[in-house]
């Protein structure tokens, strides 16, 4: 078999790259809408190429899609990987990578698609937060879910420490996700639930307790 090739998008700091670097995935490119993401020097300090685009060079999202997937197309990847990709894709980008573009959401989809996911959740006073793993559909913030990971909300929590508790599932859950791709695991059913071949459909779900680090 080939050598495997991830091309991850990023728009800041890359901290679920820096989780997907560390488990040794292999990521041959990383490509950014942001010139000073800092995600790319994470990148760079790990030898992996990396290239960003400016939207302001471009007259529009279609064109700037179509010159960034040109881009992505350069290292042929076998899967493109959206970490913290703060911008909209057009349907052209996301129907060019249908089946292998996934993203990975800070909320227990389909709750709190959009932006400010930690700070709705706390002004509604749920109880359970997270993160979803996902195919990249038309549609924003949906598609087949590959893996959740649900997080208790405190009562004390503010969306800063909400956040860290939700990033650490983040970079528990995502690479895990992209194993399973990579070893060619995951297939949707017709009603676009996500399989996972040879492994319990309960490691699709996470549990992330932290009950201890309460100090009793
Ligand atoms: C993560 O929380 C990710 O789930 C979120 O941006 C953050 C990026 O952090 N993505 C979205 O909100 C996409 N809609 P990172 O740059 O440290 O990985």
């Amino acid at each position: 078999m080939s050598a495997q090739r991830v091309v991850v998008l990023i728009s800041g700091r890359g901290s679920n790259l820096g989780a997907l670097i560390a488990a040794g995935l292999p990521v041959s490119a990383v490509l950014s809408n942001r010139a000073d993401a800092p995600g790319l020097a994470l990148a760079q300090s790990h030898g992996i190429a990396t290239e960003s685009l400016s939207p302001r060079d471009y007259p529009d999202r279609t064109s700037f899609d179509r010159a960034l997937s040109e881009r992505i197309d350069h290292y042929r990847p076998d899967l493109v990987v959206l970490a913290g990709y703060m911008r909209i894709l057009s349907d052209e980008f996301v129907m060019h990578y249908q089946g292998r573009l996934i993203n990975i959401h800070p909320s227990l989809l389909p709750s709190y698609p959009g932006m400010d996911t930690h700070a709705r959740a706390l002004s509604d006073g749920v109880k359970v937060h997270g993160c979803t793993v996902h195919f990249v559909i038309p549609e924003l913030d949906s598609g087949p879910i590959i893996m959740q990971a649900g997080v208790p909300v405190h009562a004390d929590d503010s969306v800063n420490s909400l956040t860290e508790r939700v990033l650490a599932a983040e970079h528990h859950i995502y690479p895990q996700a992209i194993a399973w791709y990579l070893q060619d695991r995951l297939t949707v059913d017709a009603q676009g639930r996500v399989n996972v071949a040879g492994v319990s459909p309960m490691a699709q779900s996470v549990l992330m307790l932290d009950v201890a680090t309460e100090g009793g």
